[in-house]
C-alpha cells in the first residue's frame, strides 16, 4: 500500500474575505506544528484571475515566514478554479484530487443578497450556490477523503433553527434520521412556498441566506451520520465565523479576517476537536454551540 506523503487541503472561495484568511492561517498553523508531512493547500476561486492574484498576494505575505515550499518550508499553495454553480469545474477539481485523495475540505464560498432583496429568484440563486453547490462538491469529493480527514462547512448564526417560526419545520430539520433526500425536500418546499407566496404562513423567514445556511448545517449532520455509519473515520462539522468585516459582512463588523478564520482552521487542524465532541456539530468560537 502506498503511504500518504503529503497532506492535501482545499478551500473554496479563497480569493478574498474569510476564505483567504483561512488559507493563510491554515498554512501558518500547520507550519507551527512542525510535522514531517508536507501540506498542499489548494486555494480555489471561481474567477481564475482573482484566484491567481490572491495566490501571488498570499505567497508574498507569507514569504518572510519561510513556511512555503518556495522558501524552504513544508507548505505548498496552489490555485484551482472552482465555481460552486459549475459542475464541470467541480469535476475538474475532483480529477486533480482523484489519484491520491485529500484530507481537508473547507466549504467557505457563499453568496448573500442584500437584506431587502427577497423573491423566488433570490431564493433559487442563493440555494443554488450556498446549498446545492456545496452539496455537489461534497458528493463529488466525499469518496476521495482519506481516513482522519475533515470536512468543515462555514455556515452562519444567521441560519439558526430559531429563524423558523414553525416548530414542525424546526423538528424536521433537526431530526436524527433526516437523510439527504428528506433535506432536499425541505429546501424545495421553501422554494415552492416562496413561489406560491405562502412562505410566511408555512413558517419560513423572509431570508434566503438564513435558510440556505440552515440547509448547510443540516447537510453537515447528514454527512456526519453517513460517515459514522460507514465507519469512514472522518470529521464533518459546521461553524459560524462570527460577524466579520468582509464584502459580505460589511465594514462595521467587529471581527477581522484572522478572527473569522479561527474556528474553521481550528476544526480543520486541531487534535483537541476529536475527543471533544460527537460528529456533525455546529461550532462558534472553538466551542460547540446550540444550533
Ligand atoms: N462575513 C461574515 O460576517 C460572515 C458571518 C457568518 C458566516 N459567514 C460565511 O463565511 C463565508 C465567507 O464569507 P465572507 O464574509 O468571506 O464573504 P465574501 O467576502 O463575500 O467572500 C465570499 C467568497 O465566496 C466566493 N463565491 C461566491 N459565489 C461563488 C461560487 N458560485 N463559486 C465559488 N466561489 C464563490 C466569492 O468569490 P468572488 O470573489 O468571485 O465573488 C468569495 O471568494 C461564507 O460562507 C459566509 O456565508 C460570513
Amino acid at each position: 500500500m502506498e503511504v500518504c506523503v503529503t497532506k492535501v487541503a482545499l478551500v473554496t472561495g479563497a480569493n478574498k474575505g474569510i476564505g483567504y484568511a483561512i488559507v493563510r492561517n491554515l498554512a501558518l498553523n500547520y507550519a507551527k506544528r512542525s510535522s514531517d508531512i508536507p501540506l498542499t493547500i489548494f486555494m480555489t476561486a471561481r474567477d481564475p484571475n482573482l484566484g491567481q492574484e490572491s495566490l501571488k498576494k498570499i505567497k508574498h505575505e507569507l514569504k518572510s515566514e519561510q513556511i512555503l515550499k518556495d522558501d524552504g518550508g513544508n507548505v505548498d499553495l496552489k490555485f484551482l478554479r472552482l465555481d460552486l454553480t459549475d459542475e464541470q469545474s467541480i469535476k475538474d477539481v475532483k480529477g486533480v484530487l482523484a489519484d491520491d485523495g485529500f484530507d481537508i475540505l473547507i466549504n467557505n464560498a457563499a453568496i448573500a443578497f442584500g437584506r431587502d432583496e427577497f423573491d423566488v429568484n433570490v431564493v433559487r440563486f442563493t440555494l443554488a450556490t450556498n446549498f446545492y453547490g456545496t452539496l455537489n462538491i461534497c458528493n463529488h469529493l466525499y469518496p476521495l477523503i482519506r481516513p482522519n480527514g475533515r470536512i468543515i462547512n462555514v455556515s452562519s448564526s444567521a441560519g439558526l433553527l430559531n429563524i423558523l417560526s414553525s416548530s414542525k419545520l424546526r423538528k424536521e430539520f433537526s431530526r436524527d434520521d433526516l437523510d439527504m433526500n428528506g433535506l432536499i425536500g425541505l429546501m424545495k418546499k421553501f422554494e415552492n412556498d416562496v413561489e406560491k407566496n405562502k412562505w410566511k404562513e408555512e413558517g419560513w423567514p423572509t431570508k434566503a441566506y438564513g435558510v440556505s445556511k440552515i440547509g448547510l448545517t443540516a447537510m453537515t449532520k447528514v454527512f456526519a451520520r453517513r460517515a459514522d455509519s460507514e465507519g469512514k473515520n472522518i470529521l464533518v462539522h459546521a461553524c459560524c465565523p462570527g460577524w466579520v468585516a468582509t464584502d459580505m459582512g460589511g465594514p462595521n463588523a467587529p471581527r477581522n479576517l484572522d478572527q473569522g478564520a479561527k474556528t474553521p482552521v481550528y476544526l480543520a487542524l486541531d487534535e483537541d476537536v476529536v475527543p471533544k465532541t460527537k460528529n456533525g456539530e455546529f461550532w462558534r468560537d472553538e466551542k460547540v454551540v446550540p444550533w
